[in-house]
């Protein structure tokens, strides 16, 4: 009998991999989202069967055949500004209301103006605006944010509760909360935590759906959402083991039978696009000094900054000689005039050339959205993959003003 090959599936650039060659030849530095990916990892969530919504947070990613993918699947959207609030309505005019969630921090007064106008759930995290604009808020319904007091994630820049972090409403100001609302009228309906990005601890997103009840079981009846947060990790190495998502449900579950009359709300970003994204770059030149060897690629940390900005692992191979035996160990680096511009450090690789595209991995979150225009280099365009296409992709419009 054949010998049971290591369970580890292969990602989908190795089966898609000639298609990705004729894509970098006409358009690196690009990136490329493969849609049958998103489509598993929407299907992985779907078996978390205690959460009622998926808000899906397009920070991560807001490519529009991204969203369409969301959008038909019946998700919702979770947004932080007035400008992702237009771009999910510009795409989705016709969008029931109740699909956006308005999740801001420390924006104007505007801002929330123009998420009750689009009819959107808003998510407040601050006494500030009840205080200071209290026309605003008057008779209206809302959801606050609480800082459960401990975050969790993959660097410290992305934890977000704790008495270090920005976010979130103290439960000690519960009670002022309380007041404040009941003197404007305002009906608190949902509550809601998010303790940061990039956690890989099944327990997380119960815990914080035990500490939001409990709020709402003491200060605020008229809660029914409660919304979790997102920060549901993923493998940052191929065969590494993820998240394990039967081990959430069955958290969530023993939570929703304790507390059978609230709805569960989860906003996740990373889990359903990262696998999904590849960066593809060609190599320009290749450098040996002081006993290192550099292969430089077309573009760096103004495309993707997650290396520089916190340590972030991508795995990185060369994708012209996806199958020659590794034989050199190279830092891979991009064009920008910092140190600081690696995308990865000490990297086995194949003996690699100029012209030799790089692909650069699980970078469909985080990637293209937190790209800039930094030493006047224009950031690495995006393709979408769709299902059974063909090499022959064409730029999409926004992408060929860029050519
Ligand atoms: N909800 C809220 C309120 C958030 O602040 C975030 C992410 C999410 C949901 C989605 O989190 P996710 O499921 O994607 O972990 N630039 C960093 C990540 C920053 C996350 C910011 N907030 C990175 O590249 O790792």
């Amino acid at each position: 009998a054949p010998r049971a090959e290591a369970a580890v599936a292969r990602p989908w650039w190795h089966h898609r991999r000639s298609e990705l060659l004729a894509l970098a030849e006409a358009q690196a530095p690009c990136y490329v989202y493969d849609e049958g990916t998103l489509r598993g990892q929407l299907e992985a969530l779907r078996r978390l069967s205690s959460v009622d919504r998926i808000f899906y947070a397009l920070k991560a990613n807001d490519h529009p055949d991204v969203l369409r993918v969301f959008h038909e699947a019946g998700l919702g959207f979770e947004c932080v500004s007035a400008g992702e609030l237009e771009h999910v309505r510009t795409l989705f005019p016709e969008l029931a209301p109740e699909r956006l969630l308005f999740t801001p921090n420390f924006a104007p007064a505007d801002e929330y103006r123009r998420g009750f106008e689009l009819g959107a759930f808003v998510t407040l995290d601050n006494l500030h605006p009840l205080e200071a604009w209290p026309e605003l808020f008057r008779n209206r319904n809302v959801l606050v944010r609480f800082d459960p007091g401990r975050g969790d994630g993959h660097h410290r820049y992305v934890r977000t509760a704790g008495a270090q972090s920005k976010f979130g409403i103290a439960p000690a100001q519960a009670k002022r909360l309380r007041e404040l609302a009941d003197r404007l009228g305002l009906r608190i309906v949902g509550l809601h935590a998010h303790v940061g990005s990039g956690i890989l601890l099944p327990e997380t997103w119960a815990e914080t759906a035990l500490f939001l009840a409990e709020l709402a079981e003491t200060y605020f009846p008229d809660v029914r959402y409660l919304d979790v947060g997102g920060g549901l990790g993923v493998p940052e190495r191929t065969g590494a083991p993820g998240l394990d998502l039967e081990a959430v449900e069955a958290h969530l579950h023993r939570f929703k039978t304790a507390h059978p009359r609230f709805e569960l709300w989860l906003e996740p970003g990373r889990f359903l696009v990262a696998e999904a994204g590849v960066l593809l770059a060609r190599v320009t030149q290749v450098k040996e000094k002081g006993g290192a060897r550099y292969a430089g690629v077309e573009t760096g940390m103004n495309s993707l900054i997650r290396p520089a900005l916190y340590g972030a692992y991508h795995e990185i191979v060369n994708l012209t000689r996806l199958d020659a035996p590794a034989t050199q160990t190279v830092d891979v680096v991009g064009p920008i005039c910092e140190t600081g511009d690696v995308l990865g450090h000490g990297r086995r690789l194949p003996d690699t050339r100029e012209g030799d595209v790089l692909l650069i991995a699980q970078a469909g979150a985080y990637g293209a959205v937190m790209s800039s225009h930094y030493n006047r280099r224009p950031p690495a365009r995006e393709v979408f993959l769709p299902v059974g296409a063909s090499a022959a992709v064409s730029p999409t419009p926004e992408n060929a003003a860029s050519v």
